[in-house]
């Protein structure tokens, strides 16, 4: 696969016309965009089907979890918009329904297994007796057996995650800092290369992107490490 589309640029921004001036400004260094919360309720989803019209691939971070009815009408509306990953939370019934409807679309189903702001106490809170280790390898099993098309992990978990899950799975990992770059509130860090090499298939960038002094060196630069660190 091209390093380009390797990397997906998080618009991490609060509005269309921000988002748009970004796109714009990295111009053809990027190919892929990640919209979440923020851009998503913002207008995102209407700059997510332009994206798409204008032959760029999106990532749709909304992280579903609901009734598999509502789950699977939600899914079927996303294959229509042209989105290429989506993620859901790891519940079964939510990866069940996902699947389902997403059939033979192009759409990839991603899972979030535990969200990487949880702790061993956060679970326990939650209700669960399970720590994070535990639930994440039992979530990822979950999900290589219901047919999940990828998970969202940390860079740290990828090579544990890649022995329990089906070979072509993908793994999509944020929290990635060229060297050199500030960490922000993301504890678990990694370089493009590094997280390359411990078996990511596509890392999901923001602040150091959007906050570079110059956004589109910064992801050229990052295309660069990616295609050195190899397959
Ligand atoms: O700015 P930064 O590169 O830290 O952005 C990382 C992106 O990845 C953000 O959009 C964040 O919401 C997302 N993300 C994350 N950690 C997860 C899942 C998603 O940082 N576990």
């Amino acid at each position: 696969m091209d390093a380009r589309e390797r990397l997906i640029v998080a618009l991490d921004l609060p509005s269309v016309a921000a988002a748009d001036a970004m796109v714009a400004r990295l111009g053809e260094a990027v190919s892929f965009y990640k919209i979440g919360y923020q851009l998503g309720f913002a207008g995102g989803l209407a700059l997510a089907e332009q994206l798409v019209r204008a032959k760029k691939q999106v990532f749709l971070d909304f992280k579903l979890h609901d009734i598999g009815n509502t789950v699977a009408r939600g899914v079927e509306s996303v294959v229509k918009l042209g989105a290429s990953f989506l993620t859901v939370h790891a519940y079964p019934q939510t990866m069940h329904a996902a699947v389902d409807a997403r059939a033979d679309s192009a759409l990839r189903i991603l899972a979030v297994t535990v969200l990487t702001s949880y702790d061993d106490a956060d679970l326990a809170a939650a209700g669960y007796d399970f720590t994070v280790p535990e639930l994440v390898a039992e979530r990822a099993a979950q999900a290589r057996d219901i047919g999940i098309d990828g998970l969202v992990c940390s860079a740290e978990e990828a090579a544990n995650l890649r022995k329990i899950i089906k070979p072509g799975m993908v793994l999509v990992t944020p929290g990635i800092r060229p060297a050199g770059a500030a960490s922000g509130d993301q504890k678990r860090i990694m370089t493009p290369a590094a997280a390359i090499a411990a078996g990511a298939n596509y890392l999901v960038v923001g602040r150091p992107i959007l906050e570079a002094p110059d956004p589109k060196a910064a992801a050229e630069a990052i295309v660069a490490e990616i295609a050195q660190a190899g397959p």
